[in-house]
């Protein structure tokens, strides 16, 4: 049985902030009589890890994602509940626990701007006490696998986003930490580069046992290296399993691209919703509770002069919406 390395049991997270209406009057006024407002950005939130897991926690905009990965890594002390991360109370144990963490803040700057980036991962390797002999090699090995051999040398300042974005992703993992956890790594990423990002996160994972975190609204991400995910909405747990499961609970529907090679006109079958129809190209909702996939295919090689088809299963963020909207009622 794998260790349990993260605990987090009945999480909650209290922001206070003070009310401050438009206009110049207001602000003034505000200094004098200030209102509190209270905002519960995490109301219930327990889960625990275990070592070598890739978990996604995903969720809306404002679910309070941001705000668990603060308190995981330390950064936040949470108004109640327990979290213990590979023994340590993050919060509490900051100099000796961020030894073992690694954390990339996707819209944070978190390399010295002014310097290469390459000043940064040394300056990294001193504060985490890594050997030369260890170090070196890992650099090497690392900067190959994300492409960033000539670009760290340049000042971040200087750099594009997504190179920003990989660079802080090998600054995070170079002292081969046990848990990393990752908030919107993809952010701004092109293609090419969240494949290697996905690669990069699936070799560290494989290789030396480390664990992650995920936060992303790119479920291309999720599909691609988490095989659990946790759904948070509203700074509450609505979701926790794996994500198979979501898949065989909630993708039921089928979807079927056909192409042809005249005009498709009107299409009819029982169980079959239309989602777009564009003269040569047709896309239908198969729903197999109500219908087989194969009864619809052969309807469409009897009547239509079909060129190509293919059968896929809905995107995973239709899935989620799903889980909301459920979990709303
Ligand atoms: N420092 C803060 N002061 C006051 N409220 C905050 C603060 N940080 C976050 N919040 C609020 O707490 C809630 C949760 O924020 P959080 O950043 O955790 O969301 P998120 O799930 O990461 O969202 P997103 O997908 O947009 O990044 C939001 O309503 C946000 O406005
Ligand atoms: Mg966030």
């Amino acid at each position: 049985m794998a260790k349990e390395i993260v605990t987090i049991k009945n999480l909650t997270k209290t922001y206070k902030t003070h009310e401050r209406k438009a206009g110049l009057m207001n602000a003034i006024k505000s200094l004098f009589n200030r209102k509190v407002v209270l905002k519960h950005a995490l109301k219930d939130v327990s889960f625990t890890i275990k070592e070598g897991e890739v978990v996604g926690l995903i969720g809306p905009n404002g679910a309070g994602k941001s705000t668990t990965i603060k308190a995981l890594s330390g950064v936040l002390h949470p108004t109640s509940g327990v979290v213990r991360v590979l023994g340590y109370v993050p919060w509490k144990h900051r100099v000796k626990y961020v030894k073992h963490i690694g954390v990339v803040f996707g819209q944070k700057q978190q390399l010295w701007w002014d310097l290469p980036a390459i000043d940064t991962f040394d300056l990294n390797r001193d504060m985490y006490e890594v050997p030369e002999k260890i170090f070196r090699p890992r650099l090497k090995r690392i900067m190959k696998m994300l492409d960033i051999e000539e670009v760290a040398k340049t000042p971040v300042r200087d750099m594009s986003l997504g190179e920003r974005m990989k660079c802080k992703l090998a600054a995070a993992l170079l002292h081969k930490p046990k848990l990393v956890f990752l908030d919107e790594p993809s952010i701004g990423l092109d293609v090419i580069a969240k494949d290697i990002m996905r690669d990069f996160i699936i070799d560290a994972n494989k290789k030396d046992k480390t664990s992650f975190i995920v936060t992303t609204h790119d479920m291309q991400d999720i599909e691609h290296l988490c095989e659990r995910v946790i759904i948070i909405n509203h700074g509450v747990v609505v979701w926790d399993g794996p994500l198979k499961e979501i898949k065989k609970k909630y993708l039921k529907n089928k979807i079927i691209d056909v192409k042809c090679e005249s005009p498709i006109g009107k299409f009819r079958h029982k169980g079959c919703k239309i989602v777009s129809n564009d003269k040569y190209e047709l896309r239908i909702e198969v729903d197999t509770m109500k219908t087989k996939i194969k009864e619809v295919v052969s309807h469409i090689m009897k009547n239509y002069e079909f060129a190509d088809l293919v059968i896929n299963d809905p995107p995973i963020e239709e899935v989620i919406q799903k889980i909301y909207r459920e979990k709303k009622k």
